[in-house]
């Protein structure tokens, strides 16, 4: 017969265990139950992007509809891009990358537990602070790319591309203390014997990512706070 001795993992499992509920739920910095959280907000931003892309369409179906007038439609499709890229396509790779790499490399957890929370609710915060500017019918209408001279204040005088680039900003935070984490994790925490040689693929590919999203990201905050400056 088995013991508890016989079995460290259970015992580990068992001491490392959340109590479950709403309270941890909201409060954890347990990378499986992090993950979770990340890939449904991720799927809930892929629903948002998806209204907002069957509504231009439908406004696209005959030439001349006026379901939406011309400030409508650059406001929505310009929120379709930075959801679509921003808000789901980053995140949902991260939430996988947050499931798996630990598993992967046979670590116990992310490298800096906490930090990994705090990237997860910059990226809730930074979604929600943009959606908020529906609420006042002035989202960001500039283009997901918010390009100047057409996001300086001369040509796009409202708070729409103040949305946008503060938005950016806490985003742009969170990617980048995400990306030290898992280069954090896959250079330090790998268990012994899984050489970078034997280190499975999709770990790699984390890896890949991640060293461009740190050297990338600062350079795309560092311009947002620029727009942001040159606009006040
Ligand atoms: C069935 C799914 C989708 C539909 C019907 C759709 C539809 C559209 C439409 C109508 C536009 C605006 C084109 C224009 O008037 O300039 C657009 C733009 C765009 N879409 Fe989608 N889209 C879909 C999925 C996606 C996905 C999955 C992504 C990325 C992960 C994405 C990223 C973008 C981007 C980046 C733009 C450009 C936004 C901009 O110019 O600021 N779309 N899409």
């Amino acid at each position: 017969m088995t013991t508890l001795a016989d079995r460290p993992g259970e015992r580990l499992e068992r001491l490392w265990a959340e109590e479950p509920g709403l309270g941890t739920w909201l409060s954890t910095v347990d990378h499986k139950r992090l993950a979770k959280k990340y890939l449904y907000t991720a799927l809930v931003f892929l629903v948002l992007g998806g209204i907002e892309a069957s509504v231009m369409r439908l406004q696209l179906a005959h030439s001349n509809l006026k379901l939406l007038d011309p400030e409508t439609y650059n406001q929505l499709f310009t929120m379709h891009g930075v959801t679509m890229i921003f808000l789901f396509a980053v995140p949902i790779f991260s939430g996988f990358g947050v499931y798996m790499v630990p598993l992967m490399i046979g670590s116990r957890e992310m490298a800096f537990p906490r930090l990994n929370a705090f990237t997860y609710w910059g990226f809730v915060a930074a979604g929600v602070f943009m959606y908020s500017s529906f609420l006042i019918g002035r989202s960001p209408d500039g283009g997901w790319f918010g390009y100047t001279p057409l996001t300086d204040k001369a040509f796009s005088p409202g708070p729409n591309i103040d949305f946008y680039a503060l938005g950016l900003i806490f985003l742009g935070l969170a990617s980048t203390g995400a990306a030290i984490n898992f280069i954090t994790t896959i250079l330090k925490m790998r268990a012994p014997g899984m050489t970078l040689n034997r280190m499975p693929i999709f770990v790699w590919g984390e890896l890949a990512m991640q060293v461009s999203i740190l050297f990338a990201q600062p350079a795309l905050t560092l311009a947002t706070v620029m727009l942001m400056l040159q606009r006040h």
